[in-house]
């Protein structure tokens, strides 16, 4: 089954509501998923994850130095190319998602966009968004799965239809 690990960071609980109804929506989608603090995540959960939620509150206009030093830190966990997601509750200026994505780009990780933020204290609606979140992280995932696991041959012929496709389209 494909993994997700959602690490945040969260101060007084409204990041850490997001962080578990990101795991309902992924687990709701067949995907294994678990939202753990960042101080207590372990490197091998990230080696071994497909995808990497990562979500901080603002604090004065950017997210705290050690969820930023941590961020830093994942080079050397490998993952490059794995798929990312930032998110993060916020008061009024909300920066520090974005700031996660940019670094998660730089590090070579294919983000979803846009990042997810939610003012001060999820209510049911915005939850709702946050479980929408990550069954879009599951079918990303499923789908690069299935990219890889089908017989180059399959993917090919797929490529080649998909070209049909828009060509006819592109004669409209
Ligand atoms: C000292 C302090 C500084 C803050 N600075 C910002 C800020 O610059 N921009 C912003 O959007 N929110 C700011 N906030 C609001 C928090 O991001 C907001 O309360 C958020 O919901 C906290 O979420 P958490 O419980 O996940 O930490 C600040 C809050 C505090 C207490």
């Amino acid at each position: 089954m494909p993994r997700l690990v959602v690490i945040y960071l969260s101060t007084s609980g409204n990041t850490k509501a997001m962080a578990d109804a990101i795991v309902n929506g992924a687990n709701s989608r067949n995907v294994e998923a678990k939202a753990v603090n960042f101080h207590e995540v372990r490197i091998e959960d990230i080696i071994a994850a497909d995808a990497i939620a990562i979500g901080t509150s603002t604090f004065h206009y950017k997210m705290l130095p050690p969820m930023e030093k941590f961020i830093e830190s994942l080079e050397k966990a490998k993952i490059k190319a794995k798929i990312g997601a930032a998110f993060g509750s916020y008061g009024w200026s909300g920066e520090a998602p974005v700031m996660i994505a940019e670094k998660m780009r730089k590090l070579g990780m294919n983000v979803i966009d846009p990042v997810l933020r939610i003012q001060y204290q999820p209510m049911e609606k915005d939850l709702e968004e946050c479980k929408r979140l990550g069954k879009d992280i599951a079918i990303k995932v499923k789908n690069v799965a299935e990219k890889h696991t089908k017989p180059e041959s399959d993917s090919k012929r797929e490529d080649a239809s998909l070209q049909e496709v828009k060509m006819g389209e592109g004669g409209h």
